[in-house]
């Protein structure tokens, strides 16, 4: 079946990069805001019937970005969907690099909703045939999804940019427990052996203050600390600054998806950081990494 791709506002280079690996035909989108803040989106198209009978790959990352919030982009995401599905598409499957809300996926206060959940529920009800995410949050998360999916590893990308990088003496540290499956596949993807530490992080539920602590032997370590987000910064630069009193040498930021909102470049450098290592799920200076090959080689 003839493939076509939706390149969504927020993949704008990632999308074209997956559509030059597959060789397909690229379709942007316009946008804007109506004055009463509701979104507006269409297919950048003059004739629907382009989309009849066609195997339609979309691709929207939903992280949020100075030219729009997470919000904006998930109902993007679900107007282009709607807008293909209504103009006849076979077949429709997303590809969302960063899904927004995932890390809503529990309930730590009474009150609060689950909202990662009513995210699938939502892609459910336009009865999509394949979704593909990156190094989702949690990654259980993808059972409420009703049709197939996959969440892709990026781990092996991130790694082998590291040993480019001339790291070798490496330890692998994940900053909180969670985050221990992840960091074991990126130190399997690096080399046998790798050694992995893991810090205790706490979360004020209330607050959202975290509290690390871990006395690791680092001396003389290059350390790679890796994690799935990094938000604003705060995990990422208390567990560097506790590396650097455990003798961490050169120390490597490592994410999935680097979000750096706010001051989270400058907390994370400050703290100690030599580079900060993002893929390009998020459109910004860190995504060193390009996840263009890997995407399009499930997507084949
Ligand atoms: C939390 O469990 C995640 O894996 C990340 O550690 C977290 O989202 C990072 O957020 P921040 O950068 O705001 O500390």
């Amino acid at each position: 079946m003839e493939k076509i791709l939706i390149v969504g506002p927020a993949s704008q280079i990632l999308g074209v990069k997956i559509a030059q690996e597959l060789s397909i035909e690229a379709i942007n989108t316009e946008i804007k805001k109506f004055p009463d803040g509701e979104n507006y989106l269409r297919i950048n198209l003059e004739d629907e019937t382009i989309i009849a009978d066609k195997k339609v790959i979309i691709i929207q990352s939903t992280g949020p970005s100075s030219s729009g919030n997470q919000n904006s982009r998930l109902m993007e995401l679900f107007m282009i969907i709607d807008s293909v599905k209504r103009m006849g598409a076979a077949k429709i499957v997303i590809v969302v690099p960063y899904l927004a809300y995932a890390r809503q996926d529990k309930i730590f206060r009474p009150g609060e909703s689950q909202f990662a959940n009513v995210i699938f529920r939502i892609l459910n009800s336009f009865g999509l045939d394949e979704l593909y995410t990156v190094d989702i949050h949690a990654p259980e998360i993808m059972d409420e999804c009703a049709c197939k999916a996959v969440n892709i590893d990026s781990m092996k990308l991130l790694a082998d940019y590291i040993k480019s990088k001339g790291a070798k003496d490496i330890v692998v540290v994940s900053p909180d427990k969670g985050a221990t499956d992840r960091s074991k596949t990126f130190a399997n993807h690096f080399g046998e052996n790798i050694p992995i530490e893991i810090f205790d992080k706490e979360r004020d539920v209330k607050t959202g203050e975290i509290q690390m602590s871990g006395a690791l032997n680092l001396k003389g370590k290059d350390v790679v600390i890796s994690d799935d987000i990094i938000a604003t910064g705060g995990t990422m630069a208390t567990a560097i600054k506790l590396a650097k009193e455990s003798g961490a040498n050169k120390i490597f930021a490592v994410a999935t998806h680097a979000l750096l909102l706010g001051q989270a470049k400058f907390r994370i450098l400050k703290a100690g950081a030599d580079e900060i290592i993002g893929t390009d799920s998020i459109d910004n200076e860190v995504c060193q990494v390009s996840l263009a090959k890997i995407i399009a080689d499930y997507l084949k």
